[in-house]
């Protein structure tokens, strides 16, 4: 059998590859630990679970989820609700809210409804690698916009030439950044928002890290006048409220790319469980406190990452946002070898910057969302094995 030609352009997926390298050690008896993946080892608030609990109870939401691709109106509501409480932006639920089975599937579904065959859509680089398969898939070209540190890991949007510019239907961001680590700050965002009215590029800001931030304000891409008028932000419980496997987020803004990826959506996957869709109530109406208590864990974890790698040798600038560290490799390694160097030695798994765009290599991404014991162990091993490194 054969398979299309566009998977062909699609690279093995960092993670799948990472977990089968952690597989096969684990099978000859090695104590691997990962410090690769952003997935939260808490559990959902006890509040979440009994919500989908119940409404799993009841017949009603065995059936197609209600309003189908939109997502239920009283889930919609719940985002406006929690827009309007914590980011003091104004939603309307009925035509500029869907809910999505995470933001990686909105990711897709932008793509599907906004990005012509042929077209230009730009990327970060480095990126999040969820963002070219999404582009190639709806056989649309995706185009690096880099991110340097010297300029906070935002894109210089005035680099970004002219032609290329005009040929872009799209443009994929997210902040707080995966990978780096970088926040947006208000000047960006409303320099952004001039940049995609210029050139008519629809704007997928994909913001699931968007509470996950450390002494600088949460911002939404909405906030900045005019982001209604040119795109998107796409949002996910996944991060914030520890439901990565329970797949449910948001895309708001724009009403008529609401409409667009509702439309595909509903051509797709027929929307979310309506008892995930009670239980994201919970969450977005009754678990600030939540999100509260997981941002101390984060902090602690950060300061003694960044106290370890400190006494290390390391010297670098923490990012403010989300729960991963982006810090340079030592001298002398690649993002691969440095990280392979750390796997043989420390049996630690880190993930290497290469594999987020050519821009990430020199770094490697830490991951805090593991236990405390396992973090601290990693650490040490760190210490022990690897000894001071030179820059
Ligand atoms: C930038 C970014 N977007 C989207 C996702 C996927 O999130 P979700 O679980 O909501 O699909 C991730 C997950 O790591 C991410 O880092």
């Amino acid at each position: 059998m054969h398979s299309a030609e566009r998977l062909k352009k699609i690279p093995p997926y960092l993670f799948m590859t990472l977990r089968n390298k952690i597989n096969e050690a684990r099978a000859r008896g090695v104590d691997v630990i990962s410090l690769a993946i952003g997935d939260p080892v808490e559990a959902t608030p006890d509040s979440v679970v009994d919500a989908l609990a119940n409404a799993a109870r009841e017949p009603v939401n065995h059936r197609y989820p209600t309003d189908e691709e939109w997502g239920m109106l009283a889930f919609r509501e719940a985002v406006a609700r929690w827009y309007g409480r914590r980011y003091q932006v104004t939603l309307d639920p009925k035509t500029e809210v869907v809910a999505l089975i995470g933001s990686k599937e909105g990711c897709h579904h932008f793509a599907l409804g906004v990005i012509n065959t042929g077209d230009l859509a730009l990327v970060t680089d480095p990126g999040y690698p969820g963002y070219k398969p999404s582009i190639w898939f709806v056989g649309a070209e995706p185009h690096p916009v880099p991110m340097k540190e010297e300029h906070g890991f935002l894109p210089v949007l005035s680099d970004i030439p002219s032609d290329v510019a005009r040929r872009a239907s799209a443009f994929y961001l997210n902040y707080p950044n995966n990978p780096t680590g970088a926040v947006a700050t208000p000047e960006f965002l409303a320099e952004l928002v001039a940049f995609a009215r210029e050139y008519d590029i629809a704007v997928c800001y994909d913001n699931p890290y968007r509470e996950v931030v450390f002494g600088v304000d949460r911002l939404s891409f909405l906030n900045a006048e005019g982001a209604k008028d040119v795109g998107v932000e796409l949002n996910s419980l996944s991060k914030p409220y520890n439901m990565t496997g329970w797949r449910i987020g948001m895309a708001c803004g724009n009403p008529d790319i609401v409409k667009a990826m509702a439309t595909s959506k509903a051509n797709t996957d027929s929307g979310v469980f309506n008892a995930v869709q009670y239980a994201g109530i919970e969450a977005l109406d009754n678990c600030d406190a939540f999100i509260a208590h997981m941002l101390g864990i984060y902090g602690r974890r950060r300061d003694l990452v960044l106290d370890t790698l400190r006494a290390l040798g390391w010297r670098f600038e923490p990012p403010a946002g989300t729960f991963y560290l982006w810090t340079p490799v030592p001298r002398g390694y690649s993002s691969a070898e440095f990280c392979d160097y750390v796997f043989e030695k420390a049996a630690v798994v880190l993930a290497p910057g290469a594999a987020y765009g050519v821009n990430g290599e020199g770094y490697v991404r830490f991951s805090l969302t593991v236990e405390d014991a396992r973090l601290e162990e990693a650490l040490r091993r760190m210490r022990d094995t690897l000894g001071k490194v030179t820059f």
